[in-house]
């Protein structure tokens, strides 16, 4: 057996990480401390250009905008210094990689010893100007994969695009061990959409036997969601705060997307790597029900907005739901001080109101589902 410390770092990363942003949650919403303390996580939305189209994509009509107001890398040298060694880092988009910025500004944070994520699509890392973050300790590269080559081009839109990532996932393993390092961990992200599930038996056995890397982590299908979706609320009373954004896998298909959830469940028992599902339940059971039901189930709103926020690459801020923050500019630049100002007040009241069944929250991919008690 393999006890390498990043594969016990990988074990026990995302439980640990869960297990201690819920303390830090509770902390900064019940004592106040988001007053002081740093946000745990920060969600920079580098870019919403993207090369692919994704086919269920959330973001979707939400890519490739015009951006014209983008921080500058001194912008970008004032963020890093200012920022706390507690805070996570995760840059997505759109396709991060699509910005060329991201580069010297992931050398940045990493310069600072700030723990970095990238989630992306694979397709265009520049393996070259990866390879100093690599060696400076970039720490996760979550991408995302979502069936075998015909399946995954079809899904993504984009022929070639299979080959690019496992060519890439084979070059970044390739470049940890010429440095000798253990980092980035690197993790598999895929949707169980009406078009793959039928494949991903075979993408976890391609996967466990192919590729270099340690996760593989599943997403149930989002609807018409506010999680990271780029779009701004700047009313609480905005209509889609009112909309549930629940999806119903079709009925005819439910016993197919059932026995895929089944195989993964089995799996996650046998196989060398850390198999499991973003969305949160209770039990194997409820999550085997919710896709018989979505509607039996409810969210319960977290922590997450006292400790979370996403940064835009104009400097704009939002919470979990899109609602829209101060600009880091209105901050001197100090990301600790965003949640801190009168701009959230209304999503906190918001949230803090909400109490058991949040109805905006049903399309976040971190939610906890709990089912309802009639
Ligand atoms: C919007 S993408 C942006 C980052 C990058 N371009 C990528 O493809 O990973 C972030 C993650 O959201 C997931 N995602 C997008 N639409 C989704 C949906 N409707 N349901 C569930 N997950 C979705 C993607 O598969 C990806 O893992």
């Amino acid at each position: 057996m393999d006890i390498s410390v990043a594969n016990l770092i990988a074990k026990f990363a995302r439980k640990l990480h869960l297990f201690l942003s819920r303390i830090y949650g509770l902390s900064c919403r019940y004592l106040g401390f988001y007053r002081f303390l740093p946000p745990s996580k920060i969600h920079i939305i580098f870019t919403s250009k993207c090369n692919l189209d994704c086919n269920f994509c959330y973001v979707g009509k939400n890519l490739n905008q015009p951006e014209p107001n983008k921080l500058g890398l001194d912008e970008w040298d004032k963020i890093v210094n200012k920022s706390s060694p507690l805070s996570v880092f995760i840059f997505s988009g759109g396709e991060p990689f699509a910005n060329r910025d991201i580069y010297p500004v992931v050398n940045k944070f990493l310069d600072k010893k700030r723990l970095v994520s990238i989630t992306t699509n694979g397709t265009i890392i520049n393996l070259d100007k990866l390879r100093p973050l690599v060696q400076k300790n970039l720490f996760f590269i979550m991408i995302s994969v979502h069936g075998l080559e015909k399946t995954h081009d079809e899904i993504v839109r984009r022929p070639g695009s299979f080959k690019k990532l496992v060519d890439n996932i084979k070059a970044i393993d390739k470049l940890k061990k010429e440095l000798g390092v253990e980092k980035p961990l690197i993790s598999i992200k895929s949707v169980i959409s009406p078009d793959n599930y039928k494949e991903i038996p075979q993408l976890i056995e391609y996967i466990e036997q192919h590729l270099p890397v340690h996760h593989i982590y599943f997403n149930l299908m989002a609807g018409d969601t506010l999680h990271h979706s780029l779009d701004f609320i700047t009313d609480i009373n905005d209509p889609r705060y009112s909309q549930g954004s629940l999806y119903n896998y079709p009925e005819d298909i439910r016993d197919g997307i059932l026995e895929t959830i089944d195989f993964i469940l089995n799996k996650k028992k046998t196989s060398h790597l850390d198999i499991g599902f973003t969305d949160d339940f209770q039990s194997d059971n409820d999550l085997r029900n919710f896709i018989k039901n979505s509607h039996d189930y409810k969210v319960n709103p977290c922590n997450r907005p006292w400790h979370e926020a996403l940064l835009y690459n104009n400097g704009d801020s939002s919470s979990c739901l899109g609602f829209k923050g101060a600009n880091i500019k209105d901050v001197d630049y100090n990301i600790n001080k965003l949640l801190r100002t009168p701009e959230y007040k209304p999503f906190f009241n918001f949230i803090n109101k909400s109490k058991g069944d949040s109805i905006p929250c049903t399309g976040c991919k971190e939610a906890a589902f709990k089912k309802k008690s009639y």
